[in-house]
Formats: C-alpha cells, sequence, structure tokens
C-alpha cells in the first residue's frame, strides 16, 4: 500500500496538461535538417486530422462543418495551401497527390470554387482561401493537375472573375464585397477586410503572374474603396474587421485580426513588386510596422483580440501559421521587408516548437506560444501554424514565385468563373406528382439550415 504522500498521489494531482507542460519538445530547428525533420513529423501530425483520402470519405474536407465536425470548408483549402508550401520549401511530395485529389474534388460544377454542398458556409473569404490555394499552386509550379482538369492558374483566375463580377459589388457603403456570397447567409450585411483583401491578394498576384492589367486595376480599386471606408486606419495602419451595410458601413467593429494583417500586406508587397511604386512601398512598410508590433509583440505570434481570454473560435486557432506563411512570402517580393521580418519569424518559431509536447506522443502543439507550455488543446489549426512557422524558416534557400513569363507552367483560363451564381442549384421545373415530395424536401432544408445558422460562428 502506497503512502498517502507517496509519488504516486504526487502524479495523481498533476493534469495530464501539467505533464505535458512539463516535458521538452523533440523538435529542433538549428540546422536545415533540424527544420526539415520537424517539419515533416508536424505534416504528418497534421495530416492526421484529413480523412478525406479514406475510402467512402469526401476527398478534399477535413471533418464538419459544426455541428457534424469542428472544421469549416475553407480551412481545408488553407490546409493544401499550408502543405504547398511545405512541399515547395522542404521537397517532400508525399502529401502532392492528397492536396491535388482535395483541391480538384472542391472545385464545385464551375470550376470556380463554389461546390453546391458548402453554400451554407460560402463566403467571398472562404472561397477566397480556395483560390490563394489555387494562386500559390501556380506560383509554385506544384505538379499540374490531370488533363481535363482546369489548371490552378483558371482555378484562382475563376474566383477572381466570380468576385470582379457586378453580382458582388452593390453600392452599399460606396462598393465593396459583402462577406458572405449568397444573400441568405447569416452575415451577409456585413462587408469586411478579410472578404476584399482575399479579393485584393489574389488580384495583386494574377497581375504579377500573368501582367494583365485588369486584375491590378480591380486590386487598386479595392484598397482604395477598403482605405476609404475606414477599415484601414490612416494614421497607425491598424486594420479593422469590417461593418454592416444597414448603415453605410459607419459602425467599424475595430477587432484586429492577424490574418487580415497577413493577407493585405501579402497582396501589397505582390503590388510593390509588381509597379515598384513608392506608393505601394510605404504601404507595405506601415503595415509590416503595425503587423509586427500588433501581433508579434513579444516577437512571437499573438492573436490579442482572442488569445488573452482563451475565446479563438476553431477558425482563429488557424490564423498564426498564415502570417508566418505569408510574412515570410513577403520578405521575398518585397525584400526591403526582410530585415524587420526574418528575426521575428525565427524568435516566433522557436517559442512555437517550445510548447508542442502534448498528446500520446508528447509533440502535439497547443496555440499559446508565448507561454513556453502546451496549453492542453490541439486540433487542425494547432498543428498547422507550427507547421508553417517551421517550414516558413526555409524561404531564404527557396526561389520566389514565378510568374508565366518566368517559369510558370500553370493553365490559365482568363475566362473562367463566367457564373458567379454557380453555386445555386438550377431550377427544375416541377411536375403536379412531384410537388407534395419538394414541399417535405423545403421543410428538410430550411430546418437543417436553421440548425446550422445557429452554429456559425464570426470570422472566416
Ligand atoms: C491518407 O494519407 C495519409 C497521410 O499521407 C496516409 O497515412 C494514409 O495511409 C492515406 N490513406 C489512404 C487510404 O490512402
Ligand atoms: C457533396 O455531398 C454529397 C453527399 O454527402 C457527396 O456524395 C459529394 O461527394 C459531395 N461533394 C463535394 C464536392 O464535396
Ligand atoms: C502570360 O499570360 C498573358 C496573359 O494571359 C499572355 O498574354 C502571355 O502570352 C503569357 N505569356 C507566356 C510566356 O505564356
Ligand atoms: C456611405 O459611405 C461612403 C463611404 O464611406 C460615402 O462615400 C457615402 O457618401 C456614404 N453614403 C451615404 C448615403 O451616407
Ligand atoms: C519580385 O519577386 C521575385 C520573386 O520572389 C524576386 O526574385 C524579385 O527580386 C522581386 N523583385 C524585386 C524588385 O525585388
Ligand atoms: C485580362 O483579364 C480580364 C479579366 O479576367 C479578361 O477579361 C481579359 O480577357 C484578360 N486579357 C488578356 C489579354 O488575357
Amino acid at each position: 500500500m502506497k503512502s498517502f504522500f507517496g509519488p504516486g498521489a504526487i502524479a495523481a494531482l498533476l493534469t495530464a496538461a501539467d505533464i505535458a507542460a512539463a516535458q521538452q519538445t523533440p523538435f529542433s530547428i538549428s540546422s536545415t535538417d533540424d527544420i526539415k525533420k520537424t517539419a515533416s513529423i508536424l505534416s504528418w501530425d497534421l495530416l492526421q486530422y484529413y480523412k478525406g483520402n479514406e475510402s467512402g470519405q469526401t476527398p478534399g474536407l477535413l471533418p464538419g462543418p459544426p455541428p457534424v465536425g469542428p472544421y469549416y470548408w475553407w480551412e481545408a483549402g488553407a490546409m493544401f495551401g499550408t502543405l504547398i508550401d511545405y512541399w515547395f520549401l522542404t521537397g517532400d511530395s508525399t502529401y502532392n497527390d492528397l492536396t491535388i485529389a482535395g483541391i480538384q474534388f472542391q472545385t464545385g460544377t464551375d470550376d470556380d470554387f463554389q461546390p453546391r454542398n458548402e453554400t451554407l458556409s460560402l463566403g467571398n473569404d472562404d472561397q477566397g482561401f480556395w483560390g490563394m490555394t489555387a494562386m500559390l499552386a501556380a506560383e509554385e509550379n506544384f505538379p499540374n493537375p490531370p488533363e481535363g482538369r482546369p489548371g490552378w492558374l483558371a482555378l484562382a483566375q475563376a474566383v477572381f472573375n466570380t468576385q470582379a463580377s457586378p453580382d458582388r459589388h452593390d453600392d452599399t457603403c460606396n462598393g465593396g464585397l459583402r462577406w458572405q456570397i449568397p444573400p441568405t447567409n447569416k452575415g451577409y450585411p456585413y462587408k469586411n477586410s478579410i472578404a476584399n483583401g482575399c479579393f485584393f491578394n489574389i488580384g495583386a498576384r494574377l497581375a504579377r503572374y500573368t501582367g494583365n492589367t485588369t486584375y491590378s486595376d480591380w486590386a487598386e480599386k479595392t484598397w482604395n474603396w477598403w482605405a476609404g471606408v475606414g477599415f484601414l486606419d490612416a494614421e497607425t495602419y491598424a486594420i479593422y474587421d469590417g461593418a454592416d451595410v444597414a448603415v453605410n458601413c459607419t459602425d467599424i467593429n475595430k477587432a484586429e485580426f492577424s490574418y487580415n494583417s497577413a493577407v493585405w500586406l501579402l497582396g501589397a508587397a505582390y503590388m510593390w513588386n509588381h509597379t515598384k511604386s513608392d506608393v505601394w512601398k510605404t504601404r507595405v512598410n506601415k503595415l509590416v510596422d503595425h503587423g509586427l508590433e500588433t501581433f508579434f509583440p513579444k516577437g512571437i505570434a499573438y492573436e490579442p483580440t482572442c488569445e488573452p481570454w482563451g475565446t479563438c473560435s476553431t477558425d482563429m486557432l488557424s490564423f498564426k501559421g498564415y502570417v508566418h506563411r505569408w510574412y515570410a512570402t513577403t520578405t521575398q517580393v518585397a525584400p526591403f521587408t526582410a530585415a524587420k521580418i526574418l528575426p521575428v519569424l525565427k524568435k516566433s518559431a522557436t517559442a512555437a516548437i517550445k510548447q508542442c509536447t502534448g498528446g500520446a506522443l508528447g509533440r502535439q502543439c497547443g496555440f499559446k506560444w508565448d507561454s513556453g507550455k502546451y496549453d492542453g488543446v490541439t486540433g487542425v489549426g494547432q498543428e498547422m501554424n507550427v507547421l508553417g512557422a517551421v517550414s516558413s524558416l526555409l524561404i531564404g534557400g527557396s526561389k520566389g514565385p514565378v510568374t508565366n513569363s518566368t517559369g510558370g507552367t500553370s493553365q490559365g483560363n482568363p475566362n473562367a468563373g463566367a457564373n458567379p451564381n454557380s453555386f445555386e442549384i438550377p431550377v427544375q421545373p416541377i411536375t403536379a406528382g412531384d410537388k407534395a415530395g419538394a414541399s417535405i424536401v423545403t421543410i428538410i432544408v430550411v430546418c437543417s439550415t436553421v440548425s446550422l445558422l445557429g452554429w456559425m460562428s464570426l470570422g472566416a
């Protein structure tokens, strides 16, 4: 019989999280080889959440959306972008086939990333994340899809064209994209920085990749509208979340999220790379200064609007990885930012791996990087963040994003995405015999819509 004060009793008082927090991370980033090895394990751990390559599962989806599982449709699109960067930076092609299959399965009937299954969570930002992933595949010369499938460039052009359509740009608040696409979605009356930031980002990158000025004109116009409506603070360069069209966007929600900083910074950096203009250089510098101060207050990635209270949603728990990846690419396309950004990304990645001590294998990552301790909760966002931070450390050794005149091989289609409303299910002529059935279907659809909406959270 053990004495009451014996070691067993003390161990029993410690929670699993305490034990994990006391452990040492198995990861190292002290050499290129260590970085690659660490990234390889992190990518494997991340892929444990993905079942889309297994029989009976849907390619391109993470478990979800709520209440079925934690992840909305867009996050898988973001994950494939993380995996494309992982391949590009490390050379490890283990996940390429699964990535190609997953992206291609989710392109929707019109190959514009508006699959009808996802209409309930189809925001311009959700579609935009898949579009940015396709754009990245073109820029990094990711293996092209099989014959007969749309090229990465064509997919990015499709997203751009649907979002540039007059259907998406009404006069409320003087222009700009709404958050949601279908008017029936919760969040349709909101115009915000992330939806417009994804559109701006894709436009800037298509302009550089193709040289077509239609894209840069839209990027300029989007920036001007967004700054003009007050979502960009002209003094501080803080980026605010968004506002309601009912009051002409005068009730600005001043919450700052790190992915807004990163998506606008990267787009502005591409605009500078494309134009070499001092106007864009100044904007890039101001975004970097405000972004580093706000989202890396101790030199470590931090989500100020939710992290201090532990209120980050599943979406928000994935932002740090985009910030690391997009800030890293910024240093390539706008090299004058490298001296400021790179040391911070390194310090932040060092903190990131330190807290990866959770789970059965003692290496799952949490979200509170600046605490130095595993916080007891892991998931796709937490793993993907650290993978993005670690693989981005190899940015200096990689060649930058290509264009179609510097080695890009992706097949484009400037006319892709001609139907901005392709997410709508076509109305079939109803015969008398179908009517009873149709009303039952309507009731079921309405009920499940309402219960899904109850679960939707603000964010991407
Ligand atoms: C799915 O991908 C993971 C990660 O590469 C792999 O471990 C697993 O075996 C794959 N499953 C199937 C059925 O191919
Ligand atoms: C849409 O949902 C159906 C039913 O679950 C599934 O069979 C199909 O593969 C899904 N399509 C996409 C693109 O996810
Ligand atoms: C690059 O794209 C532009 C616009 O689509 C096209 O006019 C041009 O021919 C392309 N250049 C090459 C080298 O493919
Ligand atoms: C709505 O806001 C825009 C942009 O801030 C402004 O230019 C416009 O005059 C406003 N319209 C009305 C009716 O107040
Ligand atoms: C533009 O971006 C490319 C790709 O990363 C980079 O090699 C090039 O140096 C950049 N241009 C300038 C003027 O810095
Ligand atoms: C430029 O892009 C626009 C918008 O997608 C398209 O309509 C136009 O045909 C493109 N021009 C060229 C030369 O590819």
